[in-house]
């Protein structure tokens, strides 16, 4: 059992407010990725969590005790780092063992948890090497098995795949992913990586300076980003933002700009109102005419599997993903089209997301919504 709630907890150093404010509820067996741009303060949290830092304000507490100001060792919590940090001059096997011989058990029941351990990870041919004749990847699951020799209730893991090539990097997703699920233990896990915290998270909690912008499962996130910065950080290439008008014409609401006529399926409203229109470049299609959006194609890139084009929408630079061969080129003029649902407004000030009552919902009493969330 390992629930985490992180309750207020702000992290001051000098004039760096490297986390503000935040509070987080992990539930017991939760794979939670703490995903940000560089700088945001994830790793500050997790050491905050690990008791690596104390915090300048607000709580830590792990199955509803609270360990703010315990030692490291005395939580029930083991973190596995970017750079492994694992004892050049020990074997694989010592290295493994380290935390246990560090409590004096008995040798026999270290040994016995040790091979159990390796056999878990694969490393049972590797425990008489020392760390310098490995390669990333296995010195990725030395830390990993180092860690998970203690039963902790839950890991925390700094980026622990950023050393990795691509491919080891995509094989070691997959066995994290299969760990955790045997393992039901909770993961706290840092990246700046949004493919990782798309296929591995069961929640995302995205920072922004420090404070969170959004918490929730993945495809919570990507469909309902609560910001621009949210739509804006997820995504490759990331959602298009517009500055755009939400206006009336002839009884309907529209969302307008330069090249940009695009229905949102509802009824009236009160007045103009200036938006930040999103749509995701793969919800983009090409249309024979009388497409959402008008304007001129700067730039084509093949993918192999699909193209991206860039086009100018009244001078608004935008991106479609779209299926292969195109049949368009750089200079042409070209019409796209996407669905009213596929529309993401948002406040153009704030940022923030603005709702409208969906289509199918739509009665002449409540047509005219359109409020923050
Ligand atoms: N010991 C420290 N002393 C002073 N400032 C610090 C310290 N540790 C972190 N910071 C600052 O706090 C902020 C958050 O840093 P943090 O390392 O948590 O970011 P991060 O999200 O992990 O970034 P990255 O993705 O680059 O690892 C940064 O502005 C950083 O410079
Ligand atoms: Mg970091």
């Amino acid at each position: 059992m390992a629930r985490l709630q992180i309750d207020a907890v702000s992290k001051r150093f000098g004039a760096t407010d490297a986390v503000r404010a935040v509070s987080l509820d992990i539930a017991d067996g939760e794979f939670m990725v703490l995903l940000g741009p560089s700088g945001c303060g994830k790793s500050t949290l997790l050491r905050l969590i690990a008791g690596l830092e104390t915090p300048t304000s607000g709580r830590v507490l792990l199955d509803g005790r609270d360990i703010t100001d315990a030692a490291p060792q005395q939580r029930d919590l083991a973190m596995v780092f970017q750079s492994y940090a694992l004892y050049p001059h020990l074997t694989v096997e010592r290295n493994i063992a380290f935390p246990l011989r560090a409590r004096r058990l008995p040798r026999a029941r270290i040994a016995e948890r040790v091979a159990e351990v390796a056999a878990a990870l694969e490393l049972t041919p590797l425990l008489r090497r020392r760390p310098a004749a490995l390669s990333g990847g296995q010195r990725q699951r030395v830390a990993l098995a180092r860690a998970m020799v203690r039963d902790p209730g839950a890991f925390l893991m700094d980026e622990p795949l950023s050393n990795l090539d691509a491919k080891l990097r995509s094989a070691t997703r997959a066995e994290l992913i299969a760990l955790h699920r045997r393992l039901g233990a909770t993961f706290l896990y840092v990246t700046h990586d949004q493919v990782e915290a798309m296929t591995m998270a069961t929640r995302i909690a995205l920072f922004e300076d420090g404070a969170l912008a959004q918490v929730g499962p993945p495809e919570e996130l990507y469909d309902r980003p609560r910001s621009t910065f949210v739509a804006g950080f997820l995504g490759a290439p990331p959602m298009n933002l517009l500055s755009a008008t939400v206006t009336e014409r002839d009884g309907r609401l529209r969302v307008v700009a330069e090249g940009l006529n695009a229905a949102l399926g509802i009824a009236a409203a009160h007045g103009d109102r200036e938006v930040t229109v999103g749509v995701r470049p793969e919800r983009l299609r090409v249309a024979a005419g009388a497409g959402a959006l008008r304007g001129r194609v700067t730039m084509v890139e093949n993918l192999g599997s699909e193209e991206l084009l860039h086009v100018d929408v009244g001078g608004q630079q935008i991106c479609a993903r779209v299926a292969r061969p195109a049949e368009v080129r750089a200079g042409d003029a070209v019409e796209l089209d996407t669905a009213p649902a596929d529309l993401h407004l948002f406040d153009r000030t704030t940022g923030m997301r603005l709702s409208w009552q969906e289509p199918q919902h739509l009665s002449p009493s409540e047509n005219t919504a359109l409020s923050a969330v």
